[in-house]
């Protein structure tokens, strides 16, 4: 196992079109690190560039403290993985996952103490006598992880490999990645177009926009503190409201109304006539289920609700309001670029399931304002997130467990301060 670290990459494939555009990036030990965008942004040339694919045009590739920009794709050790149909249907699992040890002319001893080795981490023992086309998508999986694991690879790298799939089956190979990955503690670069998979796979997620890095940090950091309009854009279903707002007298004021953002919330507005604020649908809520205690923390406004749509546990209200041409404009390019969900001048809003609300009426809503963001219409920035959030620290140290992915021991700058010990807890107990 090794770590990844990209200086200044460059691809610039013949017709000088820069695909990845001065992408530095370092990939811990033992980290999981997704690099995600919508079709194009330049992914899979990342990718090839660290398998050895493809040559790097500009800047430095290092896996382990090793330059490789110069070396063959045998001579990096790293393990593409791919899905089920680069198995062998007419060999047993034994062989499949055997295959590459096959080929390097090891010996039968050897062969048999490492497909054993791998076959017991994978929960393949029983199954190693089998044909590929008798074991379920999951095993599958594993068998073509466990060939990789045979190589003793530095690091896994998979493109897209669930993206063929049907939804469920999807679900339970992400489960499936998610939990070998945790076990094995090989650093893995995947790339996926699939917003569900990078927030729950990953301890850090890379987005990329037009070969241009846009912010790397752990998924609730990405959700959170999204740097730019892009970010926030992308990371999220249904995606963040981005409303208008006209600057006047150091005030918002928004289609629904005058905003006075929290202390908390509040950036420099001087010398502009408008922002955007970005809303999650869920800071919003129906008036009448909101608690006194927090009721001031957020504007009330009445609102147009168009559309509900009831789901049982939650349920969305559409609410159609007026936009200034440009701010249309702006928002109408900003979905093309994402590849995403409209993004009409429409509040997406979840509420709460217990709430009345019907659709065509009139109702009082309400809108948290400590969790807004305030975007710079034309750079699309971020006013309301420090610059420095755009790239944040792997989570882990090199080679520790991955145990704490997916639990709020994320990786945001809060969480990553020394713990004080636990009551009744001895000094030098609390790990960290
Ligand atoms: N072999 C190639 N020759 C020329 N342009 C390419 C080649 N491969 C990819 N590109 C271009 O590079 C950009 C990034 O492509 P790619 O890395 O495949 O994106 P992604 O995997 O994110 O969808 C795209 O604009 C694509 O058209
Ligand atoms: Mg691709």
């Amino acid at each position: 196992m090794a770590a990844i670290t990209m200086k200044n990459i460059v691809k610039q494939y013949g017709d000088g079109f820069p695909a990845v555009n001065d992408v530095s990036l370092d990939i811990a030990d033992g980290e999981f690190m997704i690099l995600v965008g919508p079709s194009g942004c330049g992914k899979s040339t990342l990718l090839r560039m660290i398998v050895g694919l493809e040559d790097i045009t500009s800047g430095d590739m290092l896996i382990g403290d090793e330059r490789v920009n110069e070396k063959a794709p045998r001579d990096r050790n790293l393990s593409m993985v791919f899905q089920n149909y680069a198995l062998y249907p007419h060999l047993t699992v034994f062989e499949n996952i055997a295959f590459p040890l096959r080929l390097h002319k090891v010996s039968d001893t050897q062969v048999k103490e490492r497909v054993q080795k791998a076959a017991a981490l994978l929960e393949l023992t029983e199954h190693l006598d089998r044909k590929p086309a008798n074991l379920s998508g999951g095993q599958r999986q594993r068998v073509a992880m466990g060939r990789a694991i045979v190589r003793e690879a530095q690091a896994f790298l998979f493109d897209e490999p669930l993206s063929n799939l049907d939804a469920k089956l999807r679900g339970q190979m992400r489960t499936e990645i998610s939990r070998l990955q945790k076990r094995l503690g090989i650093t893995t670069v995947y790339v996926t177009h699939d917003q569900v998979e990078a927030m729950t796979l990953g301890d850090r997620v890379a987005v990329l926009r037009k070969g241009v890095l846009q912010q790397v940090a752990s998924p609730r950091t990405l959700y959170e503190e999204p740097v730019n309009l892009f970010v926030a854009g992308f990371i999220g279903s249904p995606p963040m409201n981005f409303i208008p707002a006209a600057v006047a007298d150091g005030e918002l004021r928004t289609p629904f109304g005058p905003m006075r953002l929290p202390q908390t919330r509040s950036v420099d507005l001087s010398g502009r006539e408008m922002v955007l604020v970005g809303a999650r649908p869920e800071a919003f809520e129906d008036a009448a289920v909101v608690s006194d205690t927090v009721r001031d923390h957020g504007m009330t406004f009445d609102a147009n609700v168009d559309v509900i749509e009831w789901l049982g546990n939650e349920q969305y209200a559409y609410v159609p309001y007026e936009a200034p041409d440009d701010i249309r404009k702006r928002l109408a390019e900003l979905e093309r670029e994402l590849d995403s969900e409209a993004m009409r001048t429409q509040l997406v809003v979840s509420l709460d399931a217990t709430s009345r609300l019907a659709e065509g009426s009139a109702a009082p809503l309400w809108l948290d304002l400590r969790t807004v963001h305030i975007f710079d219409p034309a750079s699309g920035d971020n006013l309301t997130v420090s610059p420095t959030r755009g790239v944040e620290a792997p989570a882990r140290q090199s080679g520790q467990s991955t145990a704490d992915r997916g639990s709020e021991a994320g990786a945001s700058d809060e969480d990553s301060r020394p713990q004080t010990p636990q009551a009744g807890a001895g000094e030098g107990t609390a790990s960290g």
